[in-house]
């Protein structure tokens, strides 16, 4: 991101990032950090949070890591109250951890549907409820990571479909209702991201001619394509910016549903 953002354009920016440990999440943590934030992130594997934690400190941003589930609404409070106490209260919280698999939706248990509503719309709930308070103070905002499936059905996604439609729905009514606070609500809708576990969940490279066949653009997105977005986002640049749900997906949110 140095090259393109004056260099430390984030400093004094507090980022807390749910799933920071891996994939887009923790690009932008990258993106962020090599702009002058510090950065907290939690996740359920210890072991990539320290992973991450070393690419992160690389980029020279002060780090904060927990262990900490989504769905665990008391575990992401104290992750983000340890977060608070090691690199002051946030300024910029990510809710970006997300669970996916591919199942049609007739075979589908409830149990696996629950799953993934739990992790990606209740994890977002969680996060930015425990984060309110310290989002209060410093006047910040937050970003939600939807998905297109939230706007066209993909076929074997009706769990993750309905969880990110519920993600912007309430990245909407944050917006609304933070707004007089000072908070601001956003959510990036990313496409087909090469290099993720995300897209290997979706069907990987087998797929990947059908994804650039159906981005106006002709080809898949990078991480550090959506990471760019959030930095804008985490940035006085984007001051009177909320509300807003942002396709950074080279425009295949235009092309229609995916079968
Ligand atoms: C059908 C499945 C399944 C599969 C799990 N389940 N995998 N059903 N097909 N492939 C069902 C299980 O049978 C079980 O239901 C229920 O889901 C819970 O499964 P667990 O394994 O116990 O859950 P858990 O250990 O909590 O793991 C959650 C997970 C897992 C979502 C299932 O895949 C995970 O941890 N993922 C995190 C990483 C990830 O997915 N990253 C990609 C995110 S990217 P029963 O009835 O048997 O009890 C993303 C972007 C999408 O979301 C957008 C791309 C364009």
């Amino acid at each position: 991101m140095e090259g393109i953002f004056q260099s430390g354009a984030l400093k004094g920016c507090v980022a807390f990032i749910t799933g920071g440990g891996s994939g887009i999440n923790l690009e932008i943590g990258r993106a962020l950090g090599s702009l002058g934030a510090s950065i907290g992130i939690c996740g359920r594997n210890a072991d990539r949070l320290e992973g991450a934690s070393n690419v992160l400190r690389a980029k020279g941003a002060d780090v904060f890591t927990a262990v900490a589930d989504v769905r665990d609404f008391d575990a992401v409070q104290s992750a983000m109250d340890g977060c608070r106490d090691a690199l002051g209260p946030v300024t910029f919280l990510v809710c970006g951890a997300a669970g996916n698999f591919l199942s049609p939706a007739e075979s589908m248990s409830a149990n696996g549907f629950k799953t993934v509503i739990d992790i990606d719309l209740m994890g977002a709930f969680n996060a930015a409820r425990a984060g309110f308070e310290q989002l209060k103070e410093t006047r910040g905002s937050i970003l939600f990571i939807s998905g297109g499936q939230s706007w066209v059905p993909f076929a074997y996604q009706a769990h993750v479909g309905a969880a990110k439609a519920g993600i912007d729905n309430l990245m909407a009514n944050l917006a609304l209702e933070w707004g007089p606070y000072g908070i601001r609500s956003n959510s990036i809708v990313p496409g087909p991201i090469e290099g993720t576990e995300g897209m290997q969940r979706m069907g990987g490279d087998e797929q990947r001619d059908i994804w650039e066949a159906m981005t106006p653009l002709g080809r898949m997105g990078r991480a550090q394509e959506v990471a760019a977005m959030a930095a804008f986002l985490a940035s006085p640049a984007a001051s009177f910016v909320s509300g807003a749900r942002i396709p950074v997906d080279g425009g295949q949110n235009l092309t229609g549903s995916h079968v």
